[in-house]
């Protein structure tokens, strides 16, 4: 078993458990990587819907020789009956599975549920706060792309960044991995004043302006509306005028400014279809390295 016992936040991992991590993903990429051999389970428990990040956890533990049992958003279990998070995974973790996979919303505090448990939790995505398995995926991403080396790389996140883990986890790992990162959107999708002084924010550009924004950035992240955290309603019309990645502002790209997007993709909001089927468009990269991420996880987790 690892020193390391949850991957809750990004700040769990050292750079040189990064660094262990992006190599054992490599080796699963080369198919030169580690398969169970004893028959481990993996539970994967999903309070919260998913469609990449359930299925390639499931695909990383079946790769690696492992076993799963699943709890699919809560649809005809015992939290119909008023069973708490905290109870459900509790007494999942006392059916024996040998690591946890959790998405959970906010109120959940898995990191006072991680002590609880002896087995290993890794964070699937956690309400608004963090993803770190995303981030790590999307930087393997880019590491591929930038011959290993990420001290130019100015990541640009644009659209809903408030409501975004995704960005959480990234705050986190640009700290480690040495990149700059930036935010566009309309003010109501940026960080509340509160927030945006705190200290990890104080390196982080901002953009009104797509145009300025593109103009900066090395590579891009699209990031999806999060209609189901938002309180009030907003204008779509207007936010895809100005925040679209459409045909013309793809036009002015550069050839080595990639597009990324952690999915799922509403088609025509974030980007043009033909944005999304350009050549720097790394979505669906992305999500194939996802399952190499996961993978070394599993195998770092359990196995080192
Ligand atoms: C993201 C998530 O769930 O945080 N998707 C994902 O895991 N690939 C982003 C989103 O839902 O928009």
């Amino acid at each position: 078993m690892s020193s390391l016992k949850s991957l809750i936040q990004i700040k769990d991992l050292t750079p040189a458990q990064i660094k262990s991590v992006f190599s054992l993903a490599r080796d699963f990429k080369n198919h030169t990587y580690q398969v169970s051999e004893r028959p481990q389970v993996v539970a994967l428990v999903f309070f919260e819907a998913s469609t990449r990040t359930r299925m390639s956890f499931e695909m990383a533990a079946l790769r690696t020789g492992r076993k799963t049992i699943l709890f699919d958003t809560g649809k005809g279990t015992s939290l119909e009956k008023g069973e708490s998070f905290v109870d459900t995974m509790m007494n999942i973790a006392s059916m024996g599975p040998d690591l946890l996979v959790v998405r959970a919303p906010d109120e959940l505090d898995l990191l006072k549920v991680s002590q609880k448990i002896s087995i290993p939790i890794l964070n699937a995505g956690w309400g608004k706060k963090e993803h770190p398995t995303q981030a790590l995926l999307d930087m393997i991403t880019l590491l591929g792309k930038r011959a290993g080396d990420l001290k130019q790389e100015r990541l640009l996140f644009v659209g809903d960044v408030k409501h975004s883990r995704v960005v959480g986890s990234h705050i986190q790992l640009s700290q480690i991995l040495n990149y700059e990162i930036g935010f566009c959107g309309p003010s109501e999708f940026m960080p509340q004043s509160d927030e945006a002084s705190s200290n990890q924010y104080s390196k982080i550009k901002y953009f009104n302006k797509l145009e300025e924004g593109l103009n900066w950035a090395t590579s891009l992240m699209l990031l999806r509306v999060q209609k189901e955290r938002h309180a009030a309603s907003f204008n779509l019309e207007d936010y895809m005028q100005n925040y679209s990645l459409d045909a013309e502002r793809l036009k002015r790209l550069k050839k080595d400014q990639w597009i990324l997007h952690p999915g799922p993709v509403n088609q025509g909001v974030e980007m043009s279809e033909v944005a999304y089927s350009d050549e720097r468009s790394l979505i669906l990269e992305q999500v194939s390295n996802g399952v190499a991420v996961r993978a070394a996880l599993l195998n770092y987790f359990l196995e080192t």
